[in-house]
Formats: C-alpha cells, sequence, structure tokens
C-alpha cells in the first residue's frame, strides 16, 4: 500500500528511537567547542544548489546527527514519497487528488500523467494564454474603456491566491517591465479596498479576480466592491471585459460574475492554493516582470525540483533543512520557527511561508485519520532584518525558548548606498554568531570590570549581561535576488514542508480546519444584520454581537 493511504508511525521507527537516545547525549553540545575542535565544520555543514548557498553548520549536531535524521528520512520511505509527488499520485488523500505543483515548472517534453492524462499540453497552453495577454497590455494593444493605456493591475485574492504573487512581484520590483504597477486587495475590511482605490484611476486599472474556488468571500466582496467602483466612475458594462479578468477552476462562477469566458485562466484541482503561484494565478507576477523573467521563475524551480528528486538525502537541501526542523520540533522542543530575511525585497517571505508551513502542516491526525503521535509543523514567524533586531531579537537571544531561525541574505545590493549593504551583510551574520556564541558569565564579568565597575556592580549586572548561546540557525545566502533564485528558494521551501509531512504521515495539502471558522462566520453575520435570530451558540459570542448591535442600532 502507498505511504499515503498507510502512514508509518515515525515515532516508533528504529532511528527515531535511536535519535531519542543520541538527544541524551547531545544535552550538553556546544557548538562553540564544535567550532573550536572542528576546522571543517563549516564545510562538512553546508552545501549549495540552484544559486542558493545553505550554511548549516550553527545547529546543535555533529556527523551522527546528520546520519540518524537520514536514516529517519529513508526508513520513513521519502524516497517513495518524493517519487509519488513528481508522479501525480493521489499523495492529497482526503481530498483524493494530487498535488502536482511541480508539473508547473517543467520544460515542454516531459509529461506528467493525472489519472491517465498528460497534463503538460494543459499547462503550457495557459503559460503560453499568459504570454499573450502580458504582450498585448505591455505593448497597450489591451486598453481600458476610454482608450488609456493600463498602467495598474489588481489583484483580487487572499492566501495563495495573493500572498505568493505578492512576494514575487515585489521581490522582483528590480526586473519590473513596462511600468505596470501591481496591487494587491486582499482583506474583506473596506479601509483596505478604500485606501488603495483612492490611487487608482478606473480608466487604466485592470483588475484580475483570483479565486481557485471563486467562493472565496473576502474576494467575492472585493470583487463586487471593484465592479461597483468601476461603474461609478464612468465604466460601462460593455466594456468590463476589458477590466476584469479572472484566474480559476470556476469558469461557471466566474461567468456569472460578468467574466467574459476567453479572460478566464484556468486552474486546476490538483495545484494547492498555496502552491499556485506558478501557475496562472502567477498573473500580476508575469505582468510585473515580463513573461521571460517569469519563465525564468519557473526555470529556477524547475532546477530546484531536479535538486530534490536526485540529490542523496544528505546533500539535499530541502531534505536536510526539513530534518533540523524535525529535530529541533520533535527532539527539544522547539514549538516555533524564525524567517529573517535581511533584504528589502525578500520582507514578505515570512508571510508567504507562513501560510505555505503552517496550512499545510498544522495538522493532527495523519493521512488516515489516526492521531499523530507527535508534535506536527511549527508556528512560523519572523520579519527583515535588522528591523527585527530592534524588536524581537531580544528574546531569540534571551528568552526562555529555543527558536530556531533561517536567515536569508544577498550578497549584493541592487541599491548600493554608502556603505548599508555591507553593514547590513554584517548585522545578518553578527546575529547568527551571537545567537551561536553567547556571552558566558566570566565573559560578561570580565567586560563590566574592564569597564570599571565595582565588583557589586558587577555582580549585581552580570546576570542580565549572560547570553545563553548555543542558539540554531541556518544561513542561506544568495548572490542577489533573481528571478531563478527566487523561483529557486521558494520551491525549496515547498519541499522542506513536504518532507515534514511525509515524515509526521499528515497530508500537506489540505485545509479542513479553515473550514469551522467560515462556516460560524455566515451564522455569526445574520445575527449581526438579521432580526429574531436565535442565540449563538455561546454567552460569549452573543455578548460580542450585542455589542455591535447596540452600535448600530437604528
Ligand atoms: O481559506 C483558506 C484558503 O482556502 C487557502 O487555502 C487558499 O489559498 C485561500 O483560501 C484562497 O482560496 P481561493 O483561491 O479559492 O479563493
Amino acid at each position: 500500500m502507498a505511504y499515503y493511504q498507510q502512514p508509518l508511525d515515525v515515532t516508533a521507527l528504529p532511528s527515531w528511537q535511536a535519535l531519542l537516545q543520541h538527544r541524551k547525549a547531545m544535552q550538553d553540545f556546544s557548538m562553540r567547542e564544535a567550532f573550536a575542535s572542528d576546522s571543517k565544520r563549516f564545510e562538512r555543514f553546508s552545501l549549495s544548489t540552484s544559486g542558493i548557498f545553505l550554511d548549516y553548520s550553527k545547529n546543535l549536531i555533529n556527523e551522527e546527527t546528520r546520519n540518524l535524521l537520514v536514516d529517519l528520512a529513508k526508513e520513513s520511505g521519502l524516497q517513495e514519497a518524493i517519487e509519488a509527488l513528481f508522479n501525480g499520485e493521489h499523495i492529497n488523500a482526503s481530498e483524493n487528488r494530487p498535488a502536482l505543483h511541480t508539473a508547473l515548472r517543467r520544460p515542454i517534453g516531459d509529461s506528467v500523467e493525472v489519472d491517465g492524462q498528460d497534463v503538460m499540453p494543459q499547462v503550457h497552453r495557459v503559460l503560453n494564454q499568459m504570454t499573450d495577454i502580458v504582450s498585448r497590455i505591455h505593448s497597450n494593444q489591451w486598453r481600458g474603456y476610454s482608450d488609456r493605456t493600463i498602467t495598474d493591475v489588481v489583484n483580487i485574492g487572499i492566501g495563495g491566491s495573493f500572498l505568493g504573487p505578492q512576494l514575487v512581484s515585489e521581490a522582483l520590483l528590480p526586473f519590473t517591465q513596462r511600468g505596470v504597477r501591481c496591487h494587491y486587495l486582499a482583506n474583506i475590511d473596506g479601509s483596505e479596498f478604500h485606501e488603495l482605490s483612492a490611487k487608482l484611476n478606473a480608466e487604466t486599472t485592470l483588475f484580475i479576480v483570483s479565486s481557485k474556488s471563486f467562493g472565496t468571500l473576502e474576494t467575492l466582496k472585493n470583487a463586487q466592491a471593484a465592479r461597483s467602483w468601476y461603474l461609478a466612475r464612468g465604466g460601462t458594462e460593455e466594456k468590463l471585459y476589458r477590466h476584469f479578468i479572472a484566474v480559476t477552476s470556476n469558469k461557471e462562477a466566474a461567468i456569472t460574475f460578468g467574466i467574459r469566458e476567453k479572460n478566464i485562466f484556468p486552474m486546476w484541482d490538483w495545484v494547492g492554493g498555496r502552491y499556485s503561484l506558478w501557475s496562472a494565478i502567477g498573473l500580476p507576477i508575469a505582468l510585473a516582470i515580463g513573461m521571460s523573467n517569469f519563465k525564468e521563475l519557473l526555470s529556477g524551480a524547475y532546477s530546484m525540483d531536479v535538486h530534490f528528486r536526485t540529490a542523496p538525502f544528505e546533500q539535499n537541501m530541502p531534505v536536510i533543512l526539513a530534518l533540523l526542523g524535525i529535530w529541533y520540533g520533535n527532539f527539544w522542543g522547539a514549538q516555533s520557527h524564525a524567517i529573517l530575511p535581511y533584504d528589502h525585497y525578500l520582507r514578505n517571505i515570512t508571510k508567504h511561508l507562513q501560510q505555505l508551513d503552517m496550512e499545510s502542516n498544522g495538522k493532527s491526525v495523519r493521512q488516515d485519520g489516526s492521531p499523530v503521535s507527535c508534535a506536527t509543523g511549527p508556528v512560523i514567524w519572523g520579519g527583515v532584518g535588522c528591523n527585527g533586531q530592534h524588536a524581537y531579537h531580544q528574546l531569540l537571544h534571551q528568552g526562555t525558548e529555543l527558536i530556531p531561525a533561517d536567515f536569508i541574505v544577498p550578497v549584493v545590493s541592487y541599491n548600493p548606498v554608502a556603505d548599508h549593504h555591507q553593514w547590513l551583510y554584517a548585522n545578518c551574520l553578527s546575529q547568527s554568531q551571537a545567537l551561536m556564541l553567547g556571552k558566558t558569565r566570566s565573559e560578561a564579568e570580565a567586560e563590566l570590570r574592564a569597564r570599571g565597575a565595582d565588583e557589586a556592580e558587577v555582580q549585581r549586572l552580570a546576570p542580565h549581561k549572560v547570553i545563553p548561546g548555543n542558539r540554531p540557525s541556518n544561513t542561506l545566502v544568495l548572490e542577489r535576488i533573481s528571478p531563478r533564485r527566487l523561483g529557486a528558494l521558494v520551491a525549496m521551501y515547498e519541499h522542506k514542508v513536504f518532507v515534514q509531512s511525509v515524515l509526521w504521515g499528515i497530508n500537506a495539502f489540505d485545509q479542513w480546519g479553515v473550514e469551522l471558522g467560515k462556516e460560524l462566520g455566515k451564522g455569526v453575520y445574520e445575527r449581526l444584520t438579521g432580526w429574531d435570530q436565535p442565540a449563538a451558540e455561546d454567552a460569549s459570542t452573543q455578548g460580542l454581537i450585542d455589542f455591535f448591535r447596540g452600535r448600530h442600532r437604528g
């Protein structure tokens, strides 16, 4: 039986048991000492692929840890799972479908069968459709209702229909073509709509309604608001087709909304929302950076796919990162993981990885419905450096929790200003160094004495100055952000998440947990706006409803 039909209990595997023993032996492991005693530690625990260099030497590991973790991956059937992913098997068991985002970046000539049908011709047909619209907009052939050039594109979508495209189009701003500005409208909060629409001209704005299901409340409400806004500003129903296009797998709903059939770009149920930026959901990216750069993005992701599929686990970047996450989450009790990009252009990567990781691996039952026997996905958080250093890094350095971190930094800046980039890079490195080295009590005391403090003062302040150190981090270095390298980076995190899901036996591709809130939301809405409604299921919710109704009465 396939691995996803009958997942193993990872905690029962011999390598898991061996890791538990090894963890005890590692209790007093010191990274400081490991670096001091092994001049080759950096070479031993670093690797490079697809334009990304990974230094993972600042981790609580030695060769034995890596060997045992790799054993765990092998005993879990990871290689079989990777093949199942790429071959289009129904690894999303609860929804009985494949997860084939990797097909979206495969080159022409490849074939991938889903239930006996090769999907690659459709994939390339949609890429051609995207090429066509991008070139018509960029060459001013596609014009607004008053024949003016399109200058602004608003992507109306949320979750995976927003975060990936926003990350990439904003990260690749140095590659922007022809000055089409991309905006994102995601939340149902009217203030977001108000602030954005105030900057736009209806004559020159194109809306992309981006929703795999075309049933997402926030997106549909915003699409309706955008349509009313367009009509109130001189736009006509007849010319609506020049201002509204859609990306969806629910063509009928998009047509009912009023979008012309030939302006609807397809999505497939074998691509999950948070894995969809490589499909026509990436249209705002292509409009921002042009189709050839979009294809570079795909080829960077493809290069990571090939690496993931073929590299031995010991040298496999997504596998190594996933195993390190398991090491800390399941053997050291870490509950969160920080993503710390030291690059303005990558400032949105934390939000994208939050959805990617937390919506994929925030699960408590295995693929077969049985409860998991260990912790699964961590809380993903973080933000751009150096800003975080002046906000939450204090907790990373001296808080009570162990929080592994990924630092991501380019070597070259697109916008050198004096020596800013040297300082930015230096800060990134010094943060991971400080996490690892820490400051001992005797170092803290010596420092205070050197500053002339008397002994009472030394003893009073020293405990506050001690920094435990020995805190793990990975550093991912890129020459600078390019479509190819960004494609590889995002694909690498997708595969990292997948590897962890396989080892935990969970389904990374469904998201049933988000449904309950949506369902209850309808009942709360009825109670906020209707009359003679039954009381809410609980007094807290009813009390808060009363508060709202009291304010809006009459
Ligand atoms: O509610 C969660 C979710 O379904 C995500 O998985 C998805 O990315 C997002 O909503 C948007 O969904 P859609 O593209 O169907 O509007």
